[in-house]
């Protein structure tokens, strides 16, 4: 079984605590929360004993998740002098925390890496699992390497600061993980009025994550109830040329995924109603403009097709799914 290392703490005390058992750590950050997060961090790690031996800032996008950033962090790190027994954290979003944990796989065919998510999305999915990778060229994710980070490190404060958009796309993909596994975390994150006493609900998505990445860490059954709605998300995503964000579109997608179910039997009728009722009352989109049929060409291309066929998970009610 995996060792996934996961710490929830407000206070960047802890954090400290533990970097300080690294010799030599490189801090590689997206360059938007400088101001925000990061430099306050560096204070505190320098206050603190950490052993913080460089810091790279990326600017982060979508288009620059690419085997050229990857290969900028590389030669960084040959240039600041990083041996084998470096720390590489990630400080910052999905994108930032895949492209660390890549570098750090490949760099002297592996040194550690550890998380440190800023966004909503980050913390509960991309930051956990030991996912890591880029793109290349239009291809999502195409190049990659899963290994488990030496720890995650989830500070529910972090999120404060996100457009809310980006915040958006996180709970969609909490709202996920709920339909898959908890029906009571479900209705708790759809009825939350608060979004301040969101932590409780980060630590449940995060904690479901963890299991099911422990029974199945490389994706080949479980894990890939994960991507509940990703298969239509992503046609949506292409359809709309990037202009629909990821998590928006799993949640359309999601619905879409519903509609499917209750169509083949297996969810009863209403489900699809019941979410897409839920994501409207939480400021969520449900619906998109194109039909299944649209998508279909684009589905078939999804990177997860095996001899032409299409892995779907859909629902069958609020806290179970089936792999089709
Ligand atoms: N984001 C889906 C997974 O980690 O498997």
């Amino acid at each position: 079984m995996p060792k996934i290392e996961i710490e929830f703490a407000r206070d960047k005390k802890a954090l400290t605590e533990k970097l300080r058992g690294y010799p030599a750590v490189f801090v590689v950050a997206d360059r938007k929360i400088k101001d925000m997060i990061v430099e306050d961090l560096l204070d505190q790690f320098g206050e603190n004993g950490v052993a913080i031996r460089g810091v790279k800032y990326l600017r982060i996008n979508e288009k620059r998740k690419n085997l050229k950033t990857v290969e900028s962090i590389l030669e960084w790190l040959i240039r600041v002098g990083a041996d084998k027994d470096a720390l590489l954290l990630a400080v910052g979003g999905g994108i930032t925390t895949d492209l660390t944990g890549f570098a750090a796989c490949i760099y002297k065919r592996g040194i550690r890496y550890a998380n440190m998510p800023t966004t909503l999305l980050a913390q509960i999915d991309a930051g956990i699992g030991g996912k890591t990778g880029c793109n290349v060229k239009s291809f999502k994710n195409m190049a990659g390497i899963i290994k488990q980070p030496e720890f995650t490190f989830i500070n529910a404060d972090f999120i404060r600061s996100l457009p809310w958009e980006e915040f958006c796309c996180g709970y969609a993909e909490m709202l996920k993980t709920f339909i898959i596994a908890d029906p009571l975390a479900y209705q708790e994150a759809i009825e939350l009025k608060n979004y301040e006493l969101i932590g409780p609900l980060i630590e449940k998505a995060v904690n479901i994550k963890r299991d099911i990445v422990s029974k199945d860490e490389f994706d080949h059954g479980k894990r890939r109830t994960l991507n509940l709605g990703h298969t239509f998300a992503h046609a949506i995503e292409c359809k709309s040329k990037g202009r629909i964000p990821h998590g928006l579109a799993v949640a359309m997608g999601i619905v879409m995924a519903a509609r499917h179910s209750e169509a083949e039997k297996i969810a009863n009728k209403g489900l699809a109603d019941k979410i897409a009722a839920d994501f409207e009352s939480v400021g969520l989109p449900s619906e998109c403009k194109w039909n299944e049929e649209q998508l279909a060409p684009i589905m078939r291309t999804d990177k997860k097709a095996q001899d032409g066929k299409v892995h779907f998970v859909l629902p069958q009610e609020i806290g179970k799914v089936v792999i089709k």
